[in-house]
């Protein structure tokens, strides 16, 4: 059958009969996904509208799949068959694996997991969907601790082919390989991670939204802006404001504000102001027709770019500091038909700089540029899909008039961003491998399981070492440590993990033996 993973014809599968508590969203994706692996399901809701809404749901889906000629109808009828309501809990006493998906309220799942242990037999497992609560803190009250697990899935279940699977701290290594097991045997990618708050995929989460809001409080580029450079340079599929608002800002916020505080307040970690205020303001994104951005008909109002106004070449002149990027730039002003200055003194030269984590004021006094004819281009991504410049405070409109031309003479987007130090791109990239990293020191994930989870479930184009290898791990730690001095932030903080691989030349992705 089309609809079953490819392991569980391999395997004999590890469980026979999984029960699921809670059926809302979670609860039919995790029935829908057991029973086409051929489990058999048991489902119970405290409401009981719910589990025949659940099962309606899974059934409607079934339907559509038999008239793409993707099920074939007997399959229909025995997948059909393998869902079974329940009307009490201890309808499920005989399955042996109990999946629980009720609200996220941690005494509401400590009694029922103290209820469901005294119904099922003393084999059998039981396993929290919570994305927050910590699962050693759910098991706390049970009598038999090593038999509780967390299985956390992504919404929605059967496209999200990620499951963590969390041991508490109590949790029997044979109960975590039976649900590892069971986990790929359901097609999922099985990252095994440690009891930690947001686990493995919403801490590593943690970068994107709040360093895209910190450079927005600081007003150095729009949402829009922001979103266009991530997508377009650092080939996310959606921008941070996009995602927030997709995602509800409400949803975004609460998970951010609970991370911050579980690790007692870090700064990496720490969200910013703005987005509480816009919750309580009632724009919660797409699902409020207003967040970030406006919705009209389901559509998002996308914001103009900013229109260039041309002007005459002039001479430019562009620093050697970054050997690489000079060569570069030298390349597209040749290109592009405009005169190269020999020396920054050169009145009327435009002077470009192209600094790492450092912001343009600061780096044209440290190289004696004159700041009125200076600007910055992020060279982080190199030029292709679009170009990034930056501006200080002191830099002239003459000046930014020719650097927008310059730059968008071939037909390339440009954005230009007021100063900051380490412009979007470097800023948020840096902020995502550093957190990454600090998740491989801490232990949370082996590097492996971490590139590969944050791919599956935040879709980023790479995993957060995997990028922190694609863009040099050595650059990155320059990108951080300069942020850091600028802005005297400890957010910045290179993680230990990142400093010492940098510092040896060796992958983000290697262990210590
Ligand atoms: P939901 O609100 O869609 O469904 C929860 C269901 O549980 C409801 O049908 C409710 O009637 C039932 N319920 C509540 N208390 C109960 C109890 N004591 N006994 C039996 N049934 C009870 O919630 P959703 O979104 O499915 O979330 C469920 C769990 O999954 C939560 O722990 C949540 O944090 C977690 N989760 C949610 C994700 C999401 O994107 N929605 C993603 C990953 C995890």
């Amino acid at each position: 059958m089309s609809s079953q993973s490819p392991t569980s014809a391999q395997a004999p599968l590890s469980f026979k009969r999984m029960g699921i508590v809670g059926t809302g969203a979670m609860g039919r994706g995790i029935a829908q996904i057991a029973a086409e692996a051929g489990l058999e399901v048991k489902l119970y809701d405290q409401n009981p509208d719910a589990t025949e809404a659940a099962i309606d749901f899974v059934a409607g889906l079934w339907e559509k799949k038999v008239s793409k000629n993707k099920l074939t109808e007997n399959d229909q009828t025995r997948l059909l068959a393998s869902l079974i309501p329940g009307s009490d809990l201890a309808d499920l006493a005989d399955c042996d694996v109990i999946v629980e998906a009720i609200v996220e309220k941690v005494e509401v799942k400590q009694r029922l997991f103290v209820e469901l242990e005294n119904l099922i037999s003393e084999n059998a497992i039981l396993a929290t969907n919570t994305s927050s609560l910590s699962v050693t803190d759910i098991a706390s009250g049970c009598a038999r601790p090593e038999q509780i697990i967390g299985f956390h899935f992504f919404n929605p279940v059967p496209l999200m082919k990620i499951v963590e699977v969390i041991p508490g701290v109590k949790t029997a290594p044979a109960v975590v390989e039976r649900m590892t097991q069971l986990g790929q045997q359901l097609g999922h990618f099985t990252a095994l991670t440690t009891d930690t708050p947001g686990f493995l995929v919403n801490h590593a989460g943690r970068a994107f939204g709040t360093e895209a809001l910190r450079i927005l409080t600081e007003g150095t580029a729009s949402c829009a802006d922001i979103d266009r450079i991530m997508t377009d340079q650092g080939g996310f599929k959606m921008g941070p404001f996009t995602l927030m608002d997709l995602t509800g800002l409400d949803v975004s916020s609460a998970v951010m504000e609970s991370i911050y505080h579980q690790y007692y307040q870090e700064p990496r970690y720490r969200p910013a102001q703005l987005i509480q205020t816009r919750v309580s303001a009632g724009l919660l994104g797409r699902k409020t027709k207003a967040g970030f951005y406006e919705y009209r008909d389901g559509q998002q109002i996308m914001p103009e770019e900013q229109p260039v106004e041309r002007t005459a070449p002039c001479p430019v002149w562009i620093s050697p500091e970054d050997e690489a990027s000079h060569a570069v730039l030298t390349e597209l002003v040749e290109s592009a038909n405009w005169p190269l200055a020999s020396s920054a003194d050169e009145p009327n030269a435009l002077c470009l700089v192209t600094p790492w984590g450092e912001d343009i004021a600061g780096c044209a006094l440290r190289q004696g540029l004159p700041p009125a004819r200076t600007l910055g281009i992020d060279m982080l991504a190199g030029l292709e899909k679009r170009r990034s410049i930056m501006t200080s405070p002191a830099t002239e409109t003459d000046f930014i008039k020719a650097a927008l031309t310059l730059f968008s003479e071939d037909g390339t987007a440009v954005t230009r961003l007021k100063d900051s130090q380490g412009f979007v791109l470097q800023r948020i990239i840096a902020c995502i491998v550093n957190i990454g990293c600090d998740i491989a020191q801490q232990g949370i994930a082996k590097p492996d399981t971490i590139n590969r989870a944050v791919e599956l479930g935040l879709g980023y184009p790479k995993g957060p070492l995997a990028l922190g290898d694609h863009y040099g791990p050595a650059r990155i730690l320059e990108i951080l440590n300069n942020l850091q001095s600028t802005s005297g932030d400890p957010r910045y903080r290179p993680s230990p993990w990142l400093r010492r691989r940098a510092l040896l030349g060796l992958p983000l992705t290697a262990e210590e033996l």
